[in-house]
């Protein structure tokens, strides 16, 4: 009998080697080596021989179709996934434990008029039905199935007239084709690999539930992500209620999208009006809070932004934020220590931004230099009174981009001033009723905010 070859293989990044290693070259990991069974791959895959029936065309050539879409019920998904999902495409959806995908993908298989097949590997079929009743929907053209076995799964998909099918989770499943145990670096990227054969083969599309690793990446080997079409991520901060749609890659749209939702006691709940939620209601103002006007993807809303800033109790002071990136609020200290001239370095900073949503447009540098001076100095900001503008190095602000759907958005939700960058042009024929700040300087802002 022929000795059963072994690797050894990196389950964060995928790399291998012949020998257990504590701590991977390639991806830095520690401990992250499991041996697994060495499969064939069979060499004749790329030979030079044999006939062939594609042939290289020019680009006037070819038919150009339109992608066939399956339009959701849900509007922020749909957006999310550019339009729609995409016959035959293979999407992978990942996001913390708990944070709500099982629930959103069983909320589209049950409000779509399609015959869907429900795989999960995860939770057994009294479980998947308890969270059905929460969720108040029914519809009997959504089958489930609690199983691992690819070969078992896609003998299902062939022997029905399945539309589309939705897997909980890409970790449980297993392909016997390797003898890998499930989870594994080997066995996800196999089996993903059968599942796309078979979505693209047949046309039909399937979603992908996937595990997140510590560092907030899709478990199992990055070749996952450029297997598939699609890569959405779920987020949001567990104590709060908002969650996040983002795509990170997709072959059929845009990655700029976002979609938010609220988690209910009935599953979760479009929010099309984010701005309404995001700022909070309060008539009075108060120091530290400054409101942004941000843009993700095509949409703009609004944004409320606070800050405190304390005097340090202890040596070193603190820095934290949530939903913005530390060291970019370092900088923005920075800026405001050496170009203005605030002593902020023996100074607590805490920064929050409304709901806990991590936000990256660079525009809402302006309002978190007014959150930290407003808090900084005692001094409120007016609560008509928002901002858009990215800060350089030297406290210069810098234009951005599509202003005058951030000064819409701003309009129409009361706002009555709105302070953009000197730099920016907007399209003067929208006579807006905004009073439109423009500035050049940090110092300049400050000035006028609080003269
Ligand atoms: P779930 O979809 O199981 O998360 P995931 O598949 O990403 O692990 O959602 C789990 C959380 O959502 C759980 O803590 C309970 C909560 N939840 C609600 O608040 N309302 C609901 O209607 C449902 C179904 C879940
Ligand atoms: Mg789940």
């Amino acid at each position: 009998m022929a000795k059963i070859k072994t690797t050894f293989i990196c389950q964060n990044c995928g790399a291998n080697s012949p020998k257990w290693i504590g701590k991977c070259p390639s991806c830095g990991e520690w401990n992250s080596y499991v041996e697994e069974i060495q499969t064939k791959v069979t060499a004749d895959k790329y030979s030079t021989k044999g006939e062939t029936n594609s042939k290289p065309q020019s680009l006037s050539s070819i038919q150009q179709q339109q992608e066939e879409r399956i339009v959701t019920k849900n509007n922020e998904f749909n957006r999310v996934i550019g339009g729609g999902i995409v016959l035959g495409s293979l999407s992978l959806i990942g996001g913390d434990p708990g944070i709500g995908k099982s629930t959103l993908l069983l909320q589209i298989a049950l409000s779509l008029n399609k015959n869907i097949l429900y795989i999960s590997g995860e939770e057994s079929l009294n479980q998947i039905k308890l969270r059905a009743e929460r969720i108040q929907q029914q519809n009997d053209k959504a089958l489930f199935l609690s199983e691992t076995n690819i070969e078992r799964i896609l003998h299902h998909v062939d022997n029905s007239e399945t539309e589309l099918v939705i897997i909980d989770s890409i970790q449980t499943v297993y392909t016997e084709r390797v003898e890998s145990s499930p989870g594994s670096v080997t066995q996800v990227r196999e089996s993903t690999m059968m599942l796309l054969k078979y979505a693209k083969e047949h046309n039909i599309p399937m979603i992908l539930i996937g595990h997140i690793n510590k560092d907030g990446n899709i478990a199992g080997p990055k070749v996952l992500e450029h297997i598939v079409d699609t890569v959405l991520q779920f987020e949001g901060d567990k104590s709060y209620m908002y969650r996040i749609l983002r795509s990170l890659k997709n072959r059929f749209g845009s990655t700029h999208e976002l979609g938010i939702f609220e988690m209910q006691g009935s599953g979760l709940k479009e929010i099309e009006n984010p701005s309404e939620l995001l700022i909070s209601q309060q008539k009075d103002s108060y120091s530290g809070t400054a409101i942004a006007a941000t843009i993700d993807g095509t949409r703009p809303f609004m944004i409320e932004i606070q800050a405190l800033v304390s005097t340090a109790a202890y040596g070193t002071p603190q820095r934290s934020a949530t939903g913005y990136d530390t060291r970019r609020l370092n900088m923005l200290l920075a800026v405001l220590e050496k170009r203005i001239g605030f002593r902020l370095n023996m100074k607590d900073v805490f920064l929050n931004i409304a709901g806990g949503i991590r936000v990256e447009d660079p525009a809402i540098d302006l309002s978190i230099v007014c959150a930290i001076l407003s808090s900084d100095q005692d001094l409120e900001i007016d609560a008509k009174t928002c901002f858009a503008g990215e800060v350089g190095l030297t406290g210069e602000i810098r234009a951005v981009n599509r202003i005058d759907q951030r000064i819409k958005e701003a309009e129409k939700l009361g706002f009555e001033r709105i302070f953009i960058s000197e730099y920016n042009k907007e399209d003067k024929s929208l006579h807006s009723r905004i009073k439109i700040v423009r500035v050049k300087k940090v110092t300049e802002v400050f000035r006028n905010l609080f003269a």
